[in-house]
C-alpha cells in the first residue's frame, strides 16, 4: 500500500521537486510504462494512449534523466539498444532463398538459355538429347512462402531480400486459397510453398471503387493492391482484401516430393494448393520448339481474358535431378528462365528534359513525360540513357514520344514520333556542368557517359551515396530513405556515413532535437535511431556492397566477403594491392569474376584518402575507447563452413570427364571454394584433366597441391 502511494506521489511530482528517492521510483515506473506502450502500438498495434500522452512520458523520464544522470538505469527505454521495438513487421530469415528469375525478352533469349543448361550438365551436350519443360504464366503479384510443419501453416513470411522476410502468419490465414491445414496425405513433415499473392482484374477494380469511396488508397494495378493487402499491420484488413494465391514451387522439404516438376506441383495440388495455370509440358529436342512457341503463343493470346495480370510464361527444368545440379547464378535458378511478354507501349510527349547526378557521378538524362497510363500504370518519366542516345534518336522537349514499359523496368522512350514534332523546336543541347554542383562535365573518350568529377564535394553524389549506404541490401535502415538523408545533409547532420551513427549522440546539441522537427515526433525520432542502432552489425559483403564502388554490385561484392571472409583481410589487401607489384594485386585480378576493370574500381576507391578515411571512422574503435560505430561480422560460411573447400582457393585445367567446367566451378564455390583462373602462390588446389598443359606445370614447380578428376570428385564427396 504506502509502496504504491509513494508511486502515486513521485507521478505528480514537478521533475524539479522530485527528490532523489522519488526519482528513482519514478524513472522505474516510467520505463515500465514506455515498455508497455511501446508493445502494444508496435508488437500488438493496439496503442491505449494518445501519440501526445506518450510523448509526455518520454519527455519526463528524459528530464528526470538529465536532472539525475547518476540513475539512468540498465533498461531507461531512450539508451537500450533495440528498444522500441522495431515497427511493423518482424523479420524472419528464409531456410532456403526466395529467388528471383532470368529474364529473356525474345525466344532467341529462351533458346541461349537451354543452351546454356546443355553447356552445364555435360550429358545434355547433343542437342538431340531431349529437355523437358514445365510451363506456366508468370503471374504479376507478390511472392510469398507458407511453411507447413506436421500439415499446419506455422509461419508465412513475404520474399523481402531473399534471404529474409516479413512475417505475415495472421494475414495469409485470411486469405482463401492459403490453407490453414493441408489435405490428402503424405505431406512432408515440414513443406514450405512458396507462390503468388495475387488479385483478380475485376476485384482490383471493385477494391479501387471501394477505396475511392471510402476516401482510402487508390492502387495503381493489382500488383501494388496486393501487396499493400499483404502487408498490413492489422491482419483484419488483409482479410477483407480479396487476395488469391496460386503456388509455383516449394522451398524447405524434409522429404524429396517428387523426381519432377510437374508432379511436385500435382502433389501440392492435392494438399489443397491453386496452381499457377493453365500449364503445359513441353519436350524440346534440335532446333524444334513447335511446343514451346505454341504454349506462349496461346498465352499471349488468352493474356487479356484470364482475369489475372501475366506478364510472361516461366519455363523450369522438369528434372529434379537436374535442378538442383544446376544451381543458381546470383540469385537466380540456372534451372528456370521466363519468358517476358513484349513491353507494353503509348504515345504521350515529353515536357521536359532533366538530367540526374548518381551515386557515382553518372549523369542520366531523364524525360519527364505528360502523364500516360501504360498497362495500368501511370508512367511520367523515362529514362534517356545518355547523350549519343538522346542525339541519335533526336529526342526533343515538345516531342510526341512512343514510350515502353516492361514490368518493373525503367520506362523508355522508344521513338520519336517526327510527323507531330512541334514547328521551331531545335535538338536538345546536353548540359556542360553538372546541375547539382556546377562542376564542368567530364566525357572520357570512347566512353558513353558523362560525369561529374566532383566525388563528395558534389551534393547530389554525396546524397545519392549516403541513400545507397542505408538501403536494402546495404545497411538497409528503415526510415533513412531519399526524403530523410536529404533532409539531414542539407541541416549539415549527416554528410557521411560515419555521422548517420553518430547522429543520435548529437541529437540536440548542434541544432533543436529531432523530435522537434516539423513532421517528426517522439516516436519517429525514437524509431529511426533505434533502426539505426539495429544496422550496426553488418554482414561482410552487405558491407562492401554499401560502400557503392563502381561495378561492385551484390554479386560482386559477395564474391569479394567470400574471398576475403574478414573485413580486416579485405582492407589490408586492398590497400596493400595498390602497389603495382604486389601479391595481393595478382591475387585480386585472378579471381573468377574480377576482370582488370572491376579491379581498377576497387583499387581506385581505396587510393583515395577520403575513403579510407570513412572505412575507419566506421570500424576503429573511437577515441576514449568507444566500441567502433559498426562492427562488420565475417562472411557467412554457412552450410559450407566444414568443407574441405572452404576458404580455399582452385584452378581447374585440362578438360574433366565427368562434369562440365562451369558445373565444376558451381560445386567448388557451392563448398565455399574461391575458383581463380589462374596458378599462384595463393592457390590451394590444382584439378587437372587430360590436356592440361602450362598451369600444371606451374603448379608443380611452386610445390601446390595437384589432384586428379578422380581425387576432385572425392574432395566434393561425389565418390
Ligand atoms: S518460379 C525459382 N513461377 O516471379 C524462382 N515465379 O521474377 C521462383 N512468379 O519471385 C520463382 N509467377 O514471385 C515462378 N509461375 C511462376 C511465377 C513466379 C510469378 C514470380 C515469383 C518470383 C518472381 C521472379
Amino acid at each position: 500500500m504506502s509502496r504504491s502511494r509513494k508511486t502515486e506521489d513521485s507521478a505528480s511530482v514537478a521533475v524539479e521537486e522530485l527528490s532523489e528517492a522519488q526519482a528513482r521510483r519514478e524513472l522505474a515506473r516510467l520505463a515500465r510504462l514506455i515498455a508497455r506502450h511501446d508493445r502494444l502500438y508496435h508488437g500488438e498495434d493496439r496503442p491505449e494512449i494518445s501519440d501526445a500522452d506518450y510523448d509526455a512520458l518520454r519527455r519526463r523520464h528524459e528530464a528526470i534523466e538529465k536532472r539525475f544522470p547518476g540513475l539512468a538505469r540498465e533498461d531507461s527505454p531512450v539508451r537500450a539498444v533495440g528498444a522500441p521495438p522495431a515497427p511493423g513487421f518482424r523479420k524472419v530469415r528464409h531456410a532456403v532463398p526466395m529467388l528471383s528469375l532470368q529474364n529473356a525478352m525474345t525466344f532467341e533469349e529462351v533458346r541461349e538459355w537451354l543452351e546454356g543448361v546443355r553447356q552445364f550438365l555435360r550429358e545434355l551436350k547433343d542437342p538431340q538429347t531431349p529437355i523437358d519443360l514445365a510451363c506456366e504464366p508468370k503471374i504479376d503479384g507478390v511472392s510469398c512462402s507458407l511453411r507447413y510443419e506436421e500439415g499446419r501453416l506455422v509461419q508465412a513470411a513475404t520474399r523481402g531480400d531473399g534471404q529474409e522476410g516479413e512475417e505475415v502468419t495472421a494475414n495469409a490465414l485470411g486469405i482463401a486459397d492459403i490453407p490453414q491445414r493441408l489435405s490428402g496425405t503424405g505431406w512432408p513433415s515440414v513443406l514450405e510453398v512458396r507462390g503468388e499473392v495475387y488479385m483478380t482484374d475485376e476485384d482490383f477494380l471493385r477494391l479501387n471503387e471501394l477505396q475511392e469511396r471510402s476516401g482510402g488508397k487508390i492502387f495503381a494495378n493489382p500488383r501494388n493492391a496486393a501487396a499493400g493487402s499483404l502487408r498490413q499491420l492489422d491482419p483484419t484488413v488483409t482479410a477483407g482484401r480479396p487476395l488469391r494465391f496460386a503456388a509455383h514451387g516449394w522451398g524447405e522439404v524434409s522429404t524429396p516430393l517428387a523426381a519432377t516438376q510437374s508432379e511436385a506441383m500435382e502433389r501440392l495440388r492435392g494438399f489443397g494448393f491453386r496452381l499457377c495455370e493453365p500449364r503445359a509440358r513441353v519436350r524440346m529436342t534440335g532446333a524444334a520448339a513447335e511446343g514451346l512457341r505454341a504454349y506462349y503463343e496461346r498465352l499471349e493470346a488468352e493474356r487479356s481474358r484470364l482475369g489475372f495480370t501475366i506478364d510472361g510464361i516461366v519455363l523450369k527444368i522438369e528434372r529434379l535431378e537436374w535442378q538442383s545440379r544446376l544451381g543458381l547464378v546470383s540469385r537466380s535458378p540456372r534451372w528456370a528462365v521466363a519468358w517476358k511478354f513484349p513491353p507494353e507501349r503509348g504515345v504521350t510527349v515529353v515536357e521536359e528534359i532533366r538530367c540526374q547526378v548518381g551515386r557515382t557521378g553518372k549523369i542520366t538524362p531523364v524525360a519527364l513525360l505528360r502523364p500516360i497510363g501504360i498497362g495500368g500504370v501511370l508512367v511520367r518519366r523515362a529514362t534517356l540513357h545518355n547523350a549519343d542516345e538522346i542525339a541519335r534518336k533526336d529526342i526533343r522537349v515538345g516531342d510526341a514520344v512512343v514510350v515502353q514499359r516492361a514490368g518493373d523496368v525503367i520506362p523508355q522512350v522508344v521513338a520519336v514520333l517526327p510527323e507531330r514534332r512541334p514547328a521551331g523546336s531545335g535538338p536538345y543541347s546536353f548540359p556542360e556542368r553538372c546541375p547539382a554542383c556546377g562542376s564542368r562535365l567530364v566525357r572520357q573518350a570512347g566512353e558513353a557517359d558523362t560525369y561529374c568529377p566532383a566525388g563528395l564535394f558534389c551534393p547530389a553524389q554525396a546524397v545519392e551515396r549516403l541513400r545507397h549506404f542505408a538501403s536494402r541490401g546495404a545497411f538497409d535502415i528503415e526510415g533513412l530513405g531519399e526524403k530523410n538523408i536529404e533532409l539531414f545533409y542539407a541541416q549539415g547532420l549527416i554528410r557521411t556515413p560515419p555521422d548517420i551513427f553518430t547522429l543520435e549522440e548529437r541529437d540536440g546539441t548542434a541544432l533543436p532535437p529531432l523530435r522537434t522537427w516539423e513532421g517528426w515526433g517522439e516516436k519517429s525520432a525514437q524509431n529511426l535511431f533505434a533502426a539505426i542502432r539495429r544496422a550496426r552489425e553488418i554482414p561482410l559483403e552487405r558491407f562492401i556492397y554499401a560502400l557503392g564502388i563502381r561495378q561492385v554490385g551484390e554479386a560482386t561484392a559477395r564474391l569479394l566477403a567470400r574471398r576475403y571472409r574478414r573485413f580486416e583481410r579485405f582492407r589490408e589487401s586492398l590497400a596493400a594491392a595498390l602497389l603495382p607489384d604486389a601479391e595481393e594485386r595478382a591475387e585480386l585480378l585472378a579471381l573468377d569474376g574480377i576482370g582488370p576493370s572491376v579491379a581498377g574500381d576497387l583499387l581506385a576507391f581505396f587510393a583515395a584518402e577520403h575513403n579510407r578515411e570513412v572505412l575507419d571512422a566506421l570500424t576503429r574503435p573511437r577515441s576514449g575507447g568507444k566500441e567502433p560505430l559498426v562492427k562488420v561480422l565475417p562472411a557467412a560460411e554457412g552450410a559450407a563452413a566444414d568443407s574441405p573447400l572452404a576458404g580455399k582457393t582452385v584452378v581447374f585445367t585440362g578438360t574433366l570427364r565427368s562434369m562440365s567446367r562451369s558445373e565444376a566451378k558451381a560445386r567448388a564455390e557451392a563448398l565455399g571454394a574461391n575458383v581463380a583462373g589462374s596458378v599462384s602462390r595463393q592457390t590451394d588446389f590444382v584439378i587437372v584433366g587430360p590436356g592440361a598443359g602450362a598451369k600444371e606445370k606451374k603448379a608443380r614447380e611452386l610445390g601446390l597441391r595437384v589432384l586428379s578428376e578422380e581425387e576432385w570428385l572425392q574432395l566434393c564427396g561425389l565418390r
